[in-house]
């Protein structure tokens, strides 16, 4: 090696060991972050952003469902018009009828044993959907009182809602006759739901068209589909409750 190159080489080595030796003061104040971690910030949460967009399922409180399975059937809960119209029955009417269906003597009429409840359907959808005033004879009995509107101008309950309570009726404390359909309903609901006045009783039996058909006595099966989700988590007691 040549004396030359010798000085060469010593002059890098001290100046290495300079650099290696004599690190940064420690100074006071702050220094700025540096940009390449404000780049990688920014780009976590766009990526974060991104990620709840796709499968956050819209924070909808049902979306995290442990054993939700997609590929479920759509799942039937069967609820039955006279099950759905006992709830309703105990909830509006028994007050006044009671829950026995025997009525108060002198005030409220029986709806057990009344042939105003199993006769035609069409005068007893009148009674509930605009109520009913003044004399009227019930199993043999004299009243004179006021049984409120259902329909759109009193109380407003929907075309099942009044399909089962009529069925329930129909089908409870010895009474047998026909379960009143939603479908009846929603076509009795169409043609005196804008009727603002009550009936009286003999108003209530007349001009009536043919009954219409239902022979089904037992209380039928009404199918109700729900989305799945709700099916997998709901029992059919909270959606009959609807
Ligand atoms: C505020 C008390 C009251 C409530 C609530 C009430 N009713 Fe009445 N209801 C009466 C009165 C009073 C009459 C008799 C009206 C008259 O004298 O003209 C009557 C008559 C009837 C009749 C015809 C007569 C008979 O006894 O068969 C039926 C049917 C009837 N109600 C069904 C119902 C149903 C179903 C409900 C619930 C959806 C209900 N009512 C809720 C007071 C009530």
């Amino acid at each position: 090696m040549s004396d030359e190159q010798h000085t060469k080489d010593n002059r890098d080595q001290e100046l290495h060991d300079a650099l290696m030796r004599e690190q940064d003061e420690p100074s006071n104040g702050s220094s700025p972050v540096p940009i390449f971690i404000l780049f990688l910030f920014a780009a976590l949460c766009f990526w974060g952003g991104v990620y709840l967009i796709q499968y956050g399922g819209h924070f909808h409180k049902e979306a995290y469902t442990f054993d939700y399975n997609p590929y479920a059937e759509v799942a039937v809960v069967q609820v039955s018009l006279f099950d759905r119209g006992a709830k309703i029955y105990n909830a509006q009417c028994s007050a006044c009828h009671q829950a026995t269906g025997l009525g108060i003597a002198g005030a409220f009429p029986p709806l057990a044993g009344s042939e105003w409840v199993t006769d035609h359907q069409e005068s007893l959808a009148r009674i509930l959907i605009n109520g009913l005033n003044g004399p009227i004879e019930v199993a043999g009995r004299q009243y004179n009182g006021n049984m409120p509107a259902f329909g759109p101008n009193g109380l407003n309950l929907k075309p099942l809602e009044i399909a089962g309570v009529l069925t329930y009726i129909r089908q409870s404390w010895g009474n047998q006759a026909s379960e009143v359909t939603e479908a009846t309903m929603v076509a009795y609901m169409d043609q005196y739901g804008s009727r603002g006045t009550p009936w009286t009783a003999e108003e209530v039996v007349m001009d009536l068209s043919a009954e219409p058909e239902s022979e089904n006595l037992a209380g039928a099966v009404e199918t109700t589909l729900t989305e799945a989700a709700a099916a997998q988590s709901v029992p059919a007691e909270a959606i009959a409750a609807h």
